[in-house]
């Protein structure tokens, strides 16, 4: 018998390969990373109390309903669960998505109107992708959610930025930015705003929906926290008053779990062939699995009953944080009392920086956000932000009491 041997050429290892500023894209490469993901290993070290992360309670996570859904899922869809899917979304997640927000007030949508995406933050992504050209502008307020910075960015986005007050961005002063910059959207997060917890009045929601008809410019209503209010009276969303000018984003991150990473756009039938072509040249569709996980889980109710639970652990370590801030802050620092959400806002006095302040709080075993990263214009050093829904009462109690401390130094 013949007997073929190969022999294949002697491999030398590797040469090292480096690669430099010109091979990337100028888009990707010029990124900055995020103050808060930096801040985040710092307040991870053991023993740190963190008021730093935007994380939802780990210890409510519904994890024994999850897995009796996820076992339902496998034993009855298992197939299809583990299958490709529509890039706009497993139809029934979208048809319940709809009635939810449906139910908020907006004009009845249908699964037609919604879009599953890998999260709220691949939302912003998709807007980004969908209407920005590099130099274009977007109308915001000052501060605002990091995130959607860091999403616009990407597509070399400029800011034209209002200021906010206790209610919200401040609407009335927008017309000469539109005038000047003729911007693609007006970015809001107007429910219990990351990074103040401010929200928006309804006297702006209606003046914002006004100006969007006035200069024909969409609004992006991002929506993670609407459902989480803990005190008085909820104001109507501007997607129920704006319907077709406005793009609302939403997400069961905060009140499922954000490690799935399901969230959606809801916005007029005419834009969703444009963010169905988006979203299948980013990822084909969203993790159906996890799709499947959440509409098995959420549908009979367990969701709604669930938020009860989440709003009531919530609303108590809102009222603790601030009893905790009138017992130990100096009396010259001011902060927000927000309705609902995870955080809320501190203010220095003026000229006092919160940033250096930082390793101090950390070598005192506790952490904060300073304000500055949420202002594009690299104003509001005197701000920090706060998060009281991952810190246990006692936690909140102790941790305050040090940054009291810290504060009590300076201020
Ligand atoms: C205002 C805002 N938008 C979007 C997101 C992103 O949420 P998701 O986990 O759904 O991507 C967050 C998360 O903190 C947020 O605060």
């Amino acid at each position: 018998m013949l007997m073929v041997t190969e022999t294949l050429p002697t491999l030398t290892p590797p040469l090292p390969f480096k690669f430099e500023p010109r091979h990337f894209s100028p888009f990707g490469y010029n990124l900055e990373s995020s103050i808060l993901r930096d801040i985040l290993k710092f307040s991870n070290q053991p023993g740190v109390i963190s008021f730093a992360g935007g994380l939802p309670a780990p210890e409510l996570f519904p994890i024994e309903s999850i897995r009796e859904a996820t076992d339902r899922v496998l034993t009855r869809f298992g197939s299809q669960a583990l299958q490709y899917g529509l890039s706009m979304g497993y139809p029934p997640l979208r048809e319940f998505i709809a009635e939810r927000v449906s139910r908020r007030g907006a004009a009845q949508l249908t699964a037609d109107n919604i879009l599953v995406t890998a999260g709220s933050q691949q939302g912003l992504d998709a807007v980004g992708r969908a209407f920005l050209d590099r130099g274009d502008y977007v109308v915001c307020s000052r501060p605002t959610y990091l995130g959607a910075l860091q999403a616009f960015n990407y597509y070399g986005a400029r800011y034209a930025l209002a200021e906010m007050d206790d209610q919200g961005m401040k609407v009335e002063t927008i017309d000469p930015l539109i005038r000047e910059h003729k911007p693609k959207f007006i970015y809001t997060v107007p429910n219990f705003q990351n990074p103040t917890g401010i929200t928006m009045s309804l006297l702006r929601r209606q003046l914002l929906v006004q100006k969007a008809h006035q200069f024909s410019v969409p609004i992006v209503d991002d929506n993670p926290y609407g459902e989480l209010r803990y005190s008085d009276e909820p104001v109507p969303s501007i997607k129920s008053i704006g319907g077709q000018a406005v793009i609302q984003l939403g997400t069961f991150s905060k009140t499922i779990s954000p490690g799935l990473r399901i969230g959606w756009v809801a916005a007029s039938r005419q834009l969703m062939g444009v963010f169905e072509r988006v979203k299948q040249s980013t990822d084909l569709h969203t993790n159906t699995f996890a799709q499947y996980v959440i509409y098995e889980y959420a549908k009979d109710g367990a969701l709604d009953r669930h938020i009860e639970v989440l709003k009531k652990a919530y609303h108590e370590r809102r009222d603790a944080m601030l009893r905790a801030m009138s017992e130990f802050f100096p009396d010259t620092i001011t902060w927000t009392k927000p309705e609902g959400g995870l955080f809320l806002w501190v203010r220095l006095p003026v000229g006092i920086d919160s940033a250096p302040l930082l390793p101090e709080a950390i070598a005192q075993k506790v952490a904060f956000v300073p304000g500055q990263p949420f202002h594009p214009d690299g104003s509001g050093k005197n701000t920090l932000r706060l998060n009281f829904s991952n810190a246990s009462l006692e936690n909140i109690h102790e941790g305050i009491k040090r940054l009291g401390r810290v504060f009590a130094k300076v201020a």
